[in-house]
């Protein structure tokens, strides 16, 4: 039996989709916990390019029923949109499961997500997914979930009551057209159907696959430091992409937990607005930008770039229990002379390697860097350790012994077989 959990550990796009399909080779079940149509989740194999935002990561490999667990909320226009694009690559999708109490990202809560974000003051710099408002109806508890698809008189109830409150919101605080009820039931009954052969009931199918001793993968969205509690808040998603949203998501006992593994970049980036005290705004991040081709997968927003901070990185080690890490982009550091990594942060005169969550106080950290010497050689066709330079072996070990984890998966472009396996 093993319960795997595949974590973002900075701030999302570290390659989790690529980990979670190289990862998903020996899974029976992987399961998406977290998050919605905010994440984009890339895997390439034999030249194909594969886009999920709502779907796991692991359903290219046959043996894997992918679920959409409870934790996730989702967006039916994106999801409609998603199923189109990955029929048309051939994916096989009947292995697809949706649990009966995810909860629906609606259009009003795009609407108030978007016109939130056109607010000057405070903004977050959201995917404009609707993810906070949706979070948010789920919390003051008048979301609406896939169950209540289902039966059309219970939703006309919810989507009713929901109305009632956002409604008024839309009209006089953001001096918005309010959603009509009639003319959104009649999209919803549509993709009522669009859902219904997915629906399951997530946690018993989860619990019963662990207790018949099948191996299940965990799937995370977004990353440690954008988690609601742990993160960079307010600069942070509504969710919990940590280790512990994992069990919260899918209703996985903490104590089946078998192996946590941390994805984390060779460097570190991060979109939309917050405190990055690594930012590089200069040539070394332009080049790093345009070498790793840091555009979001979802909004196509430039990524912010900048050296890897393992201040930030050995919180995330600790808050998610670490077990083995996977390294990404790591072929991108090629060609530089020397390269950065931060080992503590001067706060306010004093230094620490203790990371400060607080968004406010983040913003005032300084970072202090050791150098290490780079490498020149390109190593995307490295398929051993051994054949990695040894400046390459050195950066590598360096992480490790400053996180105290092994780095078990080492990435060196994206296609699947770009990947060294570390004994
Ligand atoms: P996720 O959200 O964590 O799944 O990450 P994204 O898919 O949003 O972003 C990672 C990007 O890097 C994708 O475009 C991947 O195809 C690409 N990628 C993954 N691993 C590597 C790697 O080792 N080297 C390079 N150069 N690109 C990679
Ligand atoms: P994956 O799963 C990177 C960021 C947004 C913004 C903040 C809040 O691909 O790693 P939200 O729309 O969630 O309310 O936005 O979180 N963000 C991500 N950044 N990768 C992601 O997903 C992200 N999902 C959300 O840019 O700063
Ligand atoms: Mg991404």
């Amino acid at each position: 039996m093993s319960a795997i959990v595949v974590v973002g550990a900075q701030w999302g796009d570290e390659a989790k989709g690529k980990i979670v399909d190289l990862l998903a080779q020996r899974a029976r079940y992987v399961a998406r916990y977290a998050g919605g149509s905010n994440a984009g989740h890339t895997v390439c194999v034999h030249g194909t390019t594969y886009k999920f935002h709502l779907v796991p990561s692991g359903i290219l490999h046959p043996q894997v029923t992918a679920v959409i667990a409870d934790g996730v909320v989702l967006d039916l226009r994106a999801f409609e949109i998603e199923l189109a694009a990955l029929q048309q690559q051939g994916v096989d999708l009947s292995r697809l499961r949706i649990g009966q109490g995810v909860h629906l990202t609606m259009p009003y809560h795009r609407l108030l997500d978007e016109l939130e974000e056109s607010q000057v003051e405070g903004r977050i710099g959201t995917t404009k997914r609707g993810i906070g408002p949706t979070y948010a109806d789920k919390a003051w508890r008048i979301g609406v979930r896939v169950a209540d698809l289902m039966e059309r008189e219970r939703l006309v109830q919810r989507v009713q009551r929901v109305l009632r409150r956002r409604n008024p919101t839309i009209e006089r605080v953001y001096g918005a057209k309010p959603i009509t009820l009639d003319t959104l039931i009649e999209e919803l009954a549509r993709y009522a159907e669009l859902l219904r052969p997915y629906v399951c009931d997530a946690p018993h199918l989860l619990m019963n696959a662990l207790e018949q001793g099948e191996p299940i993968l965990m799937e995370g969205a977004q990353g440690t430091l954008l988690d609601l509690d742990y993160g960079t808040y307010p600069y942070v998603t509504s969710s919990h992409p940590v280790a512990a949203g994992a069990c919260l998501g899918t209703g996985v006992a903490p104590n089946r937990l078998t192996e946590i593994w941390g994805v984390a970049k060779a460097y570190t980036t991060r979109v939309g607005e917050g405190p990055f005290p690594t930012e590089l705004h200069d040539t070394i991040g332009e080049r790093i930008r345009n070498r790793g081709r840091e555009y979001g997968t979802t909004t196509g927003r430039a990524r912010r770039v900048g050296w890897l901070d393992l201040v930030a990185l050995r919180y995330a080690a600790r808050v998610n229990g670490f077990t083995h890490l996977a390294l990404t982009l790591l072929d991108v550091l090629s060609g530089f002379e020397t390269l950065k990594v931060c080992t503590a942060y001067r706060w306010r005169g004093k230094e620490t390697r203790e990371f400060i969550a607080d968004a406010h106080q983040l913003a005032q950290c300084e970072p202090l860097y050791t150098e290490l010497d780079g490498w020149m050689e390109d190593i995307s066709g490295c398929r051993t350790f051994d054949e990695l330079p040894p400046n390459a072996r050195r950066y590598i070990h360096f992480i490790e012994e400053y996180l105290n984890t092994p780095v078990k998966v080492i990435s060196v472009g994206p296609g699947r077989e770009q990947t060294i396996l570390v004994e």
